[in-house]
């Protein structure tokens, strides 16, 4: 039986891009809801964006709710500079038509929770986690109901992509990324570590192209969009491709390789704020709260992407 999961997003083109590998696995995964969230972009244009890639995908059925317009605590931080202004600029995607649920995102969250059996939802972020914090703290017993969150969040050592030290998901909102990350829920964290090692490469992006369908063509547009701040500030083959990473390890979790440790997140101001604290070594007696992914198939997820892409119109 599929696995049932709530999306909770900023997109973003590789957010768009991850969305797109999960309704091209319906046999494996069944999107219950996409939850939009500030992050990339402001809140107006991420949950417009998630309504253009909904429609692109033909999918304007699933669930669409507007979660938080801004972090629990701090002012919004947001990536035009790397996303362009609309957050999906690239493709020309027409102006998108189907509803946005009145239910708040945060409230979808919970009563779908509380609906479904415990255990039953695994909630996938790719975004800052304002959302799932704010859930957590408006309804307390959701937490145990919860399966697992997969998360693409944070960083080791490859540093940071937003401050020398901070991961942008793990830099929007720490304090709401300290709720989740001592909340108790099982997490598995897909981090820079693992993205930095997936490049879309003009070969990689050709094939997505070659699949012929609309969605593999924007796919190719999309990320040749946002590679190109990437690639000037990296100087690699092509741009680390990160929210997809999430979904690759819930269709196929041998593609990736990691261990449990403790993950803290440094909250507070100064040039350490959204640094990720990884207890890689042990040398702490914290206990592990988190399967921390550090290595990846890459091949073996280009194909997986390629394959799921070309399930779609
Ligand atoms: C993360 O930040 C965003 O820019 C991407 O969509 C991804 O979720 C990478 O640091
Ligand atoms: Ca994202």
């Amino acid at each position: 039986m599929a696995r049932k999961i709530i999306i909770d997003t900023d997109p973003g083109q590789d957010d768009a891009v991850a969305i797109l590998m999960a309704l091209g696995s319906p046999e494996e995964l069944d999107v219950q809801g996409l939850v939009t969230v500030a992050g990339n972009v402001p809140l107006s244009r991420t949950t417009d964006n998630a309504r253009k890639i909904l429609e692109l995908a033909q999918r304007a059925d699933v669930p669409l709710h507007a979660g938080c317009a801004r972090p629990m605590r701090r002012k919004p931080v947001t990536a035009e500079h790397v996303h362009g202004p609309t957050g999906l600029d690239g493709p020309s995607l027409p102006a998108p038509t189907m509803e946005v649920r009145e239910q708040h995102g945060v409230l979808f969250i919970v009563d779908a929770l509380r609906a479904a059996k415990p255990g039953e939802i695994t909630l996938v972020t790719l975004g800052p986690l304002t959302n799932i914090a704010m859930a957590m703290v408006l309804a307390p017993d959701i937490v145990e109901r919860i399966a697992e969150i997969v998360m693409m969040f944070g960083a080791y050592s490859e540093g940071g992509n937003i401050t020398p030290v901070a991961e942008f998901n793990s830099y929007v909102d720490p304090e709401a990324a300290d709720v989740v990350l001592s909340s108790g829920v099982k997490i598995t964290m897909v981090p820079l570590d693992v993205t930095h090692q997936c490049l879309s490469t003009r070969s990689r992006l050709t094939a997505f192209r070659d699949i012929g369908n609309a969605c593999g063509i924007a796919t190719r547009e999309m990320l040749t969009f946002s590679e190109g701040f990437d690639i000037k500030k990296y100087g690699w083959d092509g741009a680390p491709l990160h929210d997809p990473c999430v979904i690759a390890y819930l269709l196929a979790s041998k593609l990736f390789g990691g261990k449990q440790v403790n993950v803290g997140v440094q909250t507070g101001d100064g040039p350490t704020a959204g640094m990720c604290i990884v207890d890689w070594w042990r040398v702490t007696e914290k206990p592990a709260n988190v399967l921390f992914l550090r290595e990846v198939d890459v091949p073996g997820f280009y194909k997986l992407l390629t394959e799921r892409l070309a399930r779609l119109p």
